[in-house]
């Protein structure tokens, strides 16, 4: 049996009076995660750095009261869809559905209150592997515009193999475009000191879905080869991220979703990160077929998070496992309808390392 624990504790409530609660998991390791009732928001991780000392290695505020006013996702789940709709708009079964336009001319993760906005159920569990929280959500039938009453359970577990592990799960009563994702600003240096240009990555992709000016993909998938999106051996993000490059200008840096390479459906590796001065590493695995690399381009010194840190340009990033953006109206994407009898499932694991 596990070492690891969980502890439950109120963490403020809502504007509308809903009550919020903040879970603590603490393996062996000293690896500490917490996570709250709003948006599903993982609030902080902590590791150790190669010298043993604990640092927080993600973005976001001391209390509650930053996250409600002025968070651009920082730890949420984002759904139901996450990243862009095309115009706000997707035709399905031959009816055409419309959703708030909430980033230019396009909608945004999930809406204007998507769930990263709202309280879900929060309830403490411990198995054989290790401690963890399941969060679950009912999002209501044409909620932000979708179709179907959708239920949605998320468990995050702190393993004592230094994983965290995001599983997803839902249903639904009307078929609907489901995407899920974890919004977490990773920082390896620790606490967010500064920006993160410096990290080594590595991304398990050989191809890219490229996009418009708004974000939007076009519908090709293009070789990362010979661009600066081959992240196929350790590269610093910041080593070619000023090239004079299309879609490095269409995202402000780094905003795109990378195709992995996949056979079958289980867990594959999709990304891995090394930050030189501290030590610490991250892994990420997953059964989703994406994974949109954000280096933090929105940021820009106007948000101050955890311990009064400024959060200056690109002082995160973000490695969201996901199915393609747009992909409701790409034929030749990965298809992310859900229909009623089936279960959505999905599953990533971010692993750290370093220490040892
Ligand atoms: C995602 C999007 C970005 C941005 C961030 C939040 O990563 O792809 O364009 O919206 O979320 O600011």
């Amino acid at each position: 049996m596990t070492t690891a624990t969980v502890h439950r504790a109120p963490f403020g409530s809502t504007p509308d009076g809903q009550a919020v609660e903040l879970f603590t998991l603490t393996n062996a390791d000293g690896i500490e995660v917490r996570a709250m009732t709003y948006g599903a928001i993982i609030v902080s991780i902590k590791t150790p750095d190669r010298a043993g000392q604990l640092g927080d290695i993600t973005l976001g505020f001391d209390s509650l009261s930053g996250y409600l006013a002025e968070s651009p996702y920082f730890g949420a789940i984002v759904g139901r869809y996450g990243n862009r709709l095309a115009q706000g708009r997707f035709t399905l079964d031959g009816a055409i559905y419309h959703l708030a336009t909430n980033n230019g001319p396009n909608h945004l993760h999930g809406g204007i209150k998507g769930f990263d906005k709202v309280v879900w159920t929060g309830e403490p569990f411990q198995n054989d592997s290790g401690v963890g929280v399941g969060f679950g959500y009912t999002s209501t039938d044409g909620e932000e515009g979708y179709p179907g009453n959708l239920q949605v359970h998320v468990r995050y577990t702190l393993t004592d193999n230094d994983e965290l592990v995001v599983s997803y799960g839902a249903t639904t009563d009307k078929a609907t475009p489901v995407n899920l994702t974890q919004h977490t600003y990773f920082n390896l240096v620790g606490d967010a000191s500064r920006d993160i240009l410096d990290h080594q990555l590595e991304i398990d992709a050989d191809s890219l879905t490229p996009v418009d000016s708004t974000l939007i993909p076009t519908g090709a998938i293009t070789p990362v080869e010979g661009t600066p999106f081959d992240f196929r051996t350790p590269t610093a993000i910041g080593a070619r991220i000023g090239q004079d490059n299309q879609q490095l200008r269409f995202g402000g840096g780094y905003d795109h979703n990378f195709v992995l390479r996949r056979t079958g459906s289980g867990l594959v590796p999709a990304a891995h990160v090394l930050e030189p001065t501290s030590g610490r590493t991250l892994e990420v695995l997953t059964t989703e077929p994406g994974i949109q690399f954000y280096s933090g381009n929105f940021l820009d010194g106007t948000i101050t998070g955890k311990g009064g840190q400024v959060y200056g340009h690109r002082f995160g990033f973000c490695l969201e496992t996901q199915h393609y953006p747009d992909s409701p109206n790409h034929a030749n994407f990965p298809s992310t309808i859900l229909r009623p009898g089936v279960e959505y499932r999905s599953t990533t694991v971010f692993r750290f390392g370093g220490a040892k």
